[in-house]
């Protein structure tokens, strides 16, 4: 099977990346990340791709200032490259209907609660886990998905739950959270690499090894 060429779209601190990054170098993701894209010019994601001689590029509204012309621009970078993957590691900008379909079903998200709860338009970051927090909900988790046209709509790829203690804060819950991404978003990158995935409608089938 040949090595995927992995891209990763990040916007800060990269943490979900450099999980990623390491599960590369310790041989269980066959994969090489080619290039890592950041919306936010002084991310430190940008850093850590650096630091494993990765290559950073910085494509936000200050270079590209309308969603079209970055979109075309991320095509353009993405298409040279030959990417068969699009991770998105916290990718805070958007991505418009042709970039998705030329993409389809190579672009994968990692969203912290379990989709289709907490999710869609204007959650994001830590205003999921204080959404999850004011509900009173008993669990949250985190979603590992394909990206479709829609926010947070694409077939699910996996999930895993964490309780939701009374006295978890925002802060606490959203550490017990990015724990669980730095599972499974791996993970998933892993299937994919191993052409494990299988979208079939509204369901992601995974084969056996
Ligand atoms: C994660 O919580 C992810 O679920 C969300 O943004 C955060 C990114 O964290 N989409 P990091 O930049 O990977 O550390």
């Amino acid at each position: 099977m040949s090595v995927k060429k992995i891209a990763v779209l990040v916007s800060g601190r990269g943490s979900n990346l450099q999980t990623i990054i390491d599960n590369i170098e310790n041989g269980s993701i066959n994969g090489k990340i080619e290039v890592v894209i950041s919306s936010k010019r002084n991310a430190y994601a940008l850093k850590r791709a650096a630091n494993h001689d990765i290559e950073g590029i910085y494509i936000g509204k200050e270079n590209y200032p309308d969603v079209d012309s970055r979109n075309d621009k991320l095509i353009e970078v993405l298409k040279k490259r030959e990417i068969d993957l699009i991770v998105l590691a916290g990718y805070m900008s958007i991505l418009n209907k042709r970039f998705v379909e030329i993409f389809k079903n190579k672009i994968i998200n990692i969203h912290p609660s379990l989709i289709p709860s907490f999710c869609g338009k204007g959650y994001y970051g830590s205003r999921v886990h204080k959404a999850v927090l004011d509900y009173g909900v008993k669990l949250t988790g985190a979603t590992v998905h394909f990206v479709d046209e829609g926010t947070d709509t694409g077939p699910v790829i996996l999930q895993k739950t964490v309780e939701v203690d009374f006295n978890d804060t925002v802060e606490t819950l959203s550490k017990k959270v990015l724990k669980i991404e730095h599972e499974l978003l791996p993970l998933g990158v892993k299937l994919f690499c191993e052409d494990r995935l299988h979208v079939e409608g509204r369901k992601v089938k995974i084969s056996m090894s």
